[in-house]
Parts: C-alpha cells; sequence; structure tokens
C-alpha cells in the first residue's frame, strides 16, 4: 500500500508534474484541509468521465470545481448574490463550498445537468498550489469530488486514497501525498441561489460562522427538505459507510470496534478506533477509524457522538448515515 505506484510526496515539481497530467487529461488526487479530493481538468469532458467511472458514481451526482482565487468566480458562476460575495470574501480559503449559478462555460458534465455550480477554494496550500499551477496552464480549473469509491467513506489520507482507487487508475493518474487532512469532514456546503443562504451539507463552517459573516439570517430549510430540489450525493440517506455495522450510542461488547471521546473509557475486550479529546479530534480521526474497522474485519463499530454545537453538528449528520449502512 505505501509502495503504491500512484503515491508522490508533493514537492514543487511534482505539483507541476500534477498539473501537467491534469492538463493532458490524467486524474491526480490530492489533498484539502477537508478530505483528499480526486481531480481532473473541468473543461475536459472525457477526463471528467473517468472521475465517475473510478468513483462508480451515477453521472447525476454534480462536482465541485476547485480555484484557487476569488478572481475565478465570474468565470463558472453567475448572478453571485452580496451574501455570497460576503462568504467568500470572509471564509475562503477554507472548508466551505458555495452553490451559484453557472455561467457560460460550466457544463452539464460537471453540474450533472443542473443550472447551478459549486465551488470551493480550499485553504490547504498543497490544494491551493495545485489549483494555481493548473490554473496557470490551462485557462481551467480542478472538478474534484471526495477521493472514494461512491457511497464509501472519504479518505483524510493518501493511503486510504490508493488502497481505495489504485485498482481503478491508470498509468499516468497520480496521488499526491500530503499527509492526514486536518478538518476531516467534507466542507460545509450552502446554497447561494436563494434569498438567504442554505445549508445544503453541515461541516466545519457552521450556521454562526455564515451568519456572522453575512449579516443576514440562514433560510431555516434543513437540508433534507433542500434535497427534494437540489441534488447532493452526500446527502443520501445511506451514504459514507464503512463495512462493518455502525451502531450509535450503544455500550460496546467485547470483540466490537468503538468509537468515543477520550473521557469515556473503553469497556473489557472492546476494540478501541479513536479516542479524540475534543470535537475537532474527533472530526479528523473518525474516516480513519472507520476505514481501520474495515481493515480489523471488524463485524460492528459503536460510535457515541459527541453532543456539541460546532463542527460536532458535521460528525452527527455522517454518523446518521454511517448508521444507516448500505
Ligand atoms: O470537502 C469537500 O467538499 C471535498 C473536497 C475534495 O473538496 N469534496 C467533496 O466532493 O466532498 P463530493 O463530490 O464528494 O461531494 C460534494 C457534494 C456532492 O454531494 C454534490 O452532489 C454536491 O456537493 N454538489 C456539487 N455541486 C452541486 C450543485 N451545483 N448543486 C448541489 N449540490 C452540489
Ligand atoms: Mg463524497
Amino acid at each position: 500500500m505505501s509502495n503504491s505506484p500512484f503515491l508522490s510526496n508533493c514537492t514543487a515539481d511534482k505539483i507541476r508534474e500534477a498539473a501537467v497530467a491534469l492538463k493532458a487529461g490524467h486524474l491526480v488526487a490530492f489533498p484539502t484541509e477537508t478530505v483528499y479530493g480526486l481531480g481532473a481538468d473541468a473543461r475536459n469532458p472525457d477526463a471528467v468521465k473517468r472521475i465517475y467511472e473510478v468513483k462508480g458514481r451515477p453521472t447525476d451526482h454534480p462536482l465541485i470545481v476547485h480555484i484557487s482565487s476569488i478572481n475565478q468566480l465570474d468565470k463558472w458562476a453567475s448572478a453571485i448574490p452580496d451574501y455570497g460575495i460576503a462568504l467568500a470574501r470572509k471564509i475562503w480559503p477554507g472548508p466551505m463550498t458555495l452553490i451559484f449559478k453557472r455561467s457560460e462555460i460550466t457544463k452539464d458534465f460537471i453540474t450533472g445537468g443542473q443550472d447551478t455550480v459549486g465551488l470551493r477554494i480550499p485553504s490547504d496550500p498543497l490544494a491551493l498550489a495545485l489549483i494555481a499551477e493548473f490554473e496557470k496552464i490551462s485557462d481551467s480549473a480542478v472538478a474534484a469530488p471526495s477521493a472514494n469509491r461512491f457511497g464509501q467513506v472519504s479518505p483524510t489520507t493518501a493511503q486510504a486514497v490508493s488502497a481505495e482507487l489504485s485498482a481503478y487508475l491508470t498509468e499516468d493518474d497520480l496521488i499526491l501525498d500530503g499527509g492526514a487532512c486536518v478538518v476531516g469532514v467534507e466542507s460545509t456546503i450552502i446554497d447561494c441561489t436563494g434569498k438567504n443562504p442554505r445549508i445544503l451539507r453541515p461541516g466545519a463552517i457552521t450556521e454562526e460562522v455564515i451568519a456572522e459573516a453575512t449579516g443576514i439570517g440562514i433560510s431555516s430549510v434543513t437540508s433534507k427538505d433542500a434535497t427534494s430540489e437540489i441534488r447532493v450525493s452526500g446527502s443520501l440517506e445511506s451514504h459514507y459507510s464503512p463495512i462493518a455495522i455502525v451502531l450509535l450510542d450503544q455500550l460496546p461488547i467485547a470483540g466490537e470496534g468503538f468509537i468515543a471521546l477520550a473521557e469515556i473509557p473503553t469497556p473489557k475486550g472492546v476494540i478501541r478506533l479513536a479516542s479524540p479529546r475534543n470535537d475537532e479530534e474527533f472530526a479528523r480521526a473518525l474516516y480513519a477509524a472507520l476505514r481501520a474497522a474495515d481493515e480489523q474485519e471488524l463485524q460492528r463499530v459503536i460510535i457515541s457522538q459527541p453532543h456539541g454545537n460546532g463542527i460536532a453538528i458535521a460528525i452527527r449528520d455522517r454518523l446518521i448515515r454511517a448508521a444507516k449502512g448500505r
């Protein structure tokens, strides 16, 4: 796994090489602060088609276009409301995806046929360097979903990407290794096509942060209602699922995996998969712990949900979906 032919460190040379690979229509998996992405040239339909093949993802699920600067916003989006500008200026680069009406160049093969586009400027310096380098040589940007097979747990290390996708990659594709992701759950997705911002997928950027940045209220439609109009694949009920059965908030018994805050002790014979000291650490450790459960071929994983606000809301959102199973 660690000697995967696709893996390489993120030196400046490698980043340039990766940008050239994108330009040639190949795929490049890369780290972001949230989870690893599987990138392709957002203006190359054949390259984007390969993302769907490698992920095994239905083609009507839209992709996020990753850009390096706010100057690129008008290129991909149109009709951007003032609160959208405020969010972009105050929170990007960061773990937030904004949905706008699309522009001329944003085609159906990116948006899944919808008239909107998801955009994100990630804060991870390696991600930013790759996107900027690619923009320089291409007049395009990097379309990227999370680098996992459809419905599975998102990868937070390059090794996890390699274990999951190597069988589907070809020799010109690359996986850039930037170490473990610092946030650990996917970006907050905010619909910016209405009068008020509306959260479609919770993440590290919370309702409070959005209200503070925009000075206006959040549309109170829950993400569940929102999905009846807008397709967000991460909002399918069953998602983020390991092979092991995930059960929430019950006492684990011997032989079962267990993920909980460090203050909660491990009962005898139980296999502790993570002991995060706070909610931020919980988010960072969760997906790797779920993967570890499958590597150890555990049948069941018990998870004590964190109770707080902040990123705990995003953690609970993912846990509830993981617990729905496949
Ligand atoms: O943190 C993240 O957002 C990571 C990193 C790699 O940036 N990306 C990610 O991508 O999680 P993905 O494709 O696994 O999840 C993005 C979600 C999908 O559920 C997709 O349906 C939704 O964003 N999405 C993308 N464009 C959209 C649009 N125009 N309207 C509604 N939902 C959209
Ligand atoms: Mg995903």
